[in-house]
């Protein structure tokens, strides 16, 4: 399984220190929730920041644009060393222009879905995508619990990205941990994105650990 720790659980006053767990850890990529108070009801942290956390990652950054507006930032985000950006699909009206300007800035595109959203909304623009981010709780927050629906959207878009032979991998963020990883991997899940399992963990190189192993 590939583990994206979600950086919004971390000490922010021990960045430096978090960072390197994580590059020392078997995680394949670094999640970074970027937030605006709009699109969700609350405020992270933006470019300034994640040009700091580019310089001590060793890991690719997963970014995850929890934006309105977010064709309005793709060069910025790509300054700031994203390998893959995420958009939402609620916050897109023109989505497939934006895949394509994600795609020509060098990036890797993903689409995000709120729990609301159903995967057949995606189907048209399958193809073009490397990934696809189902969230499993409402965005905003970490800490939240599993939406259990979730599972069976993985099932549901699995098989829609066989129908469009689509190359995209699936990502499932929010309230993931041991017990819920186990049956996002039955379904078909790719990616785990865990941010208060991780950090909240006594031992949170071991909490990488064990999702990995799923
Ligand atoms: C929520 C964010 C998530 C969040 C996950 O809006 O997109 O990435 O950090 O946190 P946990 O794993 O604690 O639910
Ligand atoms: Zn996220």
């Amino acid at each position: 399984m590939i583990v994206s720790p979600s950086l919004l659980s971390a000490d922010f006053g021990n960045l430096n220190r978090d960072i390197e767990m994580i590059n020392r850890s078997e995680a394949e990529m670094l999640h970074l929730d970027v937030m605006d108070g709009v699109f969700v009801p609350n405020i992270s942290f933006g470019f300034p920041v994640m040009k700091c956390i580019q310089k001590v990652s060793k890991k690719p950054l997963d970014v995850h644009l929890m934006i309105v507006e977010p064709q309005k930032f793709v060069n910025e985000v790509k300054d700031c060393g994203a390998h893959l950006m995420n958009v939402h699909y609620e916050a897109c009206t023109h989505l497939n222009r934006v895949i394509q300007q994600i795609k020509a800035a060098g990036m890797k595109a993903g689409v995000t879905l709120n729990p609301a959203t159903p995967v057949c909304m995606l189907r048209d623009i399958l193809p073009d995508l490397d990934l696809v981010l189902l969230m499993s709780v409402n965005p905003g927050f970490g800490g939240q619990q599993f939406i259990h629906g979730t599972i069976k959207k993985v099932k549901e878009l699995k098989e829609l990205i066989n129908e469009t032979w689509s190359g995209a991998i699936i990502e499932v963020d929010g309230g993931v941990n041991l017990e819920t990883g186990i049956q996002l991997r039955d379904a078909g899940a790719d990616v785990l994105v865990a941010g208060n399992y991780i950090f909240k963990s006594p031992n949170p190189t071991e909490a990488i650990h064990l999702l990995h192993e799923l």
